[in-house]
């Protein structure tokens, strides 16, 4: 280990070269034109995995490629490990916000500046780089691995499902680890045991056949960009309650030694408003910000399109309005029924004067597993020898929604050791991930596995 160790020490300028190489690759799932680009940063990874001794696949499906990359395989059953991470991206948009281009990687001081530096591919970069380091030192690790790297996470991974069910027998393991998640503070790590669900739909509001001149036509006809204000103005009450019927008929309450446990979390309130540069914090009554963010379930608006958006006025009443939401599920809830109650009750509030069409859904469950197994008493174990420092274990209010795939698939549960940092801005202009947690996480995944294989 001591060689691996050293090994990984040596080498993190390279790996740092490596990682902006991979960073240069504008692998933006959710707009078609970036298709090639996925596709050249799938081949990119699979060489990239060839090189340091894996033996890698690149496997279509019908969106984007999955890189499936393992250590060759030795006489006998070992423990296998399975490590998800994805490469794709958010969009980078709003371009003007960022202080360097978000596909040309910028190192300032400890942190590296790009768009999928910290959400996804530095995360997994580090499992990768451990790997090597095995390799090139002649270490024997002592379990077998695959890596599924997969383009489609950021849009609701619909893909993979069917991959990990088309090849559950070679991806039969013990247990699945992800580093796409957070941790408290640079020298705190973090065990994640729970993520919130998703719900995610595409609503437009439909009025008249053409954009018309709002002098000539405004007064006669609804128009669509108010009627979509006032619906969705509805679908949250004034004490940041969800108003969907039903919607928190099935949410588990948090516990009193969970509420305790949140208590010790470091922040304030105060700094928290500070940090997210608010006049003043909102969310559903009677729970604190982190209570709001990853134990309770919420609705929120993502984007909002109607009419005119360029430079200066145009007089119309516009043809159509579109919102883009989500809601986020916490365990209880299931998303198959969300999405039923969501849509009725959207019909419900939509007036006659207008049609209402609703797209681009879907959803994953929420997951939250005990951490008391022996699998996270290892991966505790392997945070605390990387970073120094006992890990604190976190519920986070994010979604990966492949975790619950892997129970379903595959049988096993997923432990989820994240790498980025409360100011990463994932998913913001200007996301960042800090070079001295990609090394730590280097040494994480090296130490990880020989703690795993223990429990065997
Ligand atoms: N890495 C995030 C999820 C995450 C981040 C979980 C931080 C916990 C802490 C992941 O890439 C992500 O953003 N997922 C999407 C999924 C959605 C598009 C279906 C999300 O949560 O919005
Ligand atoms: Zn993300």
């Amino acid at each position: 280990m001591h060689a691996v160790l050293h090994y990984l020490k040596a080498n993190q300028p390279r790996f740092i070269r490596e990682l902006c190489e991979l960073l240069r690759f504008p692998s933006i799932s959710a707009q078609p034109q970036y298709k090639r680009d996925l596709r050249a940063c799938a081949v990119w990874l699979t060489q990239h995995c060839r090189q340091i001794g894996l033996k890698a696949e690149l496997c279509p499906t019908p969106g984007h490629p999955v890189v499936l990359a393992r250590t060759p395989r030795r006489a006998g059953r070992r423990p296998h490990f399975l490590v998800y991470g994805h490469y794709d991206v958010q969009p980078p948009e709003p371009f003007e916000l960022w202080e360097s281009p978000p596909f040309e990687p910028t190192i300032r001081g400890r942190t590296l500046i790009a768009r999928g530096s910290a959400d996804n591919k530095g995360q997994h970069f580090a499992h990768l780089k451990a790997v090597e380091a095995y390799f090139k030192t002649g270490t024997a690790l002592p379990c077998d691995l695959t890596f599924v790297l997969e383009g489609e996470e950021e849009v609701g991974s619909r893909n993979l499902p069917p991959f990990l069910r088309a090849r559950r027998r070679e991806l039969r393991c013990d247990a699945v680890v992800v580093s796409d998640t957070g941790m408290p503070a640079k020298n705190l790590p973090a065990l994640t045991y729970a993520l919130r669900g998703i719900v995610a739909l595409e609503l437009t509001l439909r009025g008249p056949a053409r954009d018309l001149h709002s002098g000539l036509f405004g007064g006669s006809v609804e128009n669509p960009a108010m009627a979509l204000c006032q619906l969705l103005a509805k679908l949250r009450d004034a004490r940041g309650r969800v108003t969907v019927p039903g919607f928190y008929d099935d949410v588990e309450p948090l516990t009193a030694l969970e509420r305790k446990q949140f208590k010790r979390l470091p922040g304030t309130e105060e700094s928290y408003r500070r940090f997210l540069g608010v006049p003043e914090l909102f969310g559903e009554a009677g729970f604190s910000s982190h209570e709001r963010t990853t134990a309770r379930p919420t609705f929120e608006i993502n984007g909002l399109t109607s009419g005119y958006q360029g430079e200066g006025g145009k007089t119309i009443v516009p043809a159509w309005a579109r919102a883009k939401i989500t809601l986020r599920l916490v365990p209880g809830q299931r998303p198959g029924k969300i999405i039923k109650a969501t849509v009725a009750w959207l019909k419900q509030l939509c007036p006659p004067t207008v049609r209402m069409e609703i797209g681009d859904c879907h959803g994953s469950m929420p997951y939250l597993v005990e951490p008391t197994g022996a699998h996270a008493r290892a991966a505790l174990r392997a945070l605390q020898a990387a970073f120094h420092r006992e890990p604190v274990l976190l519920r986070e209010g994010g979604s990966i929604p492949i975790v619950n795939d892997f129970k379903k698939t595959l049988g096993v549960d997923t432990l989820l050791l994240g790498l980025a940092l409360p100011d990463a801005n994932a998913h913001s202009p200007n996301e960042k991930f800090d070079l001295d947690c990609f090394a730590a996480g280097q040494r994480m995944s090296a130490l990880l596995w020989p703690e795993l294989v223990k429990t065997a």
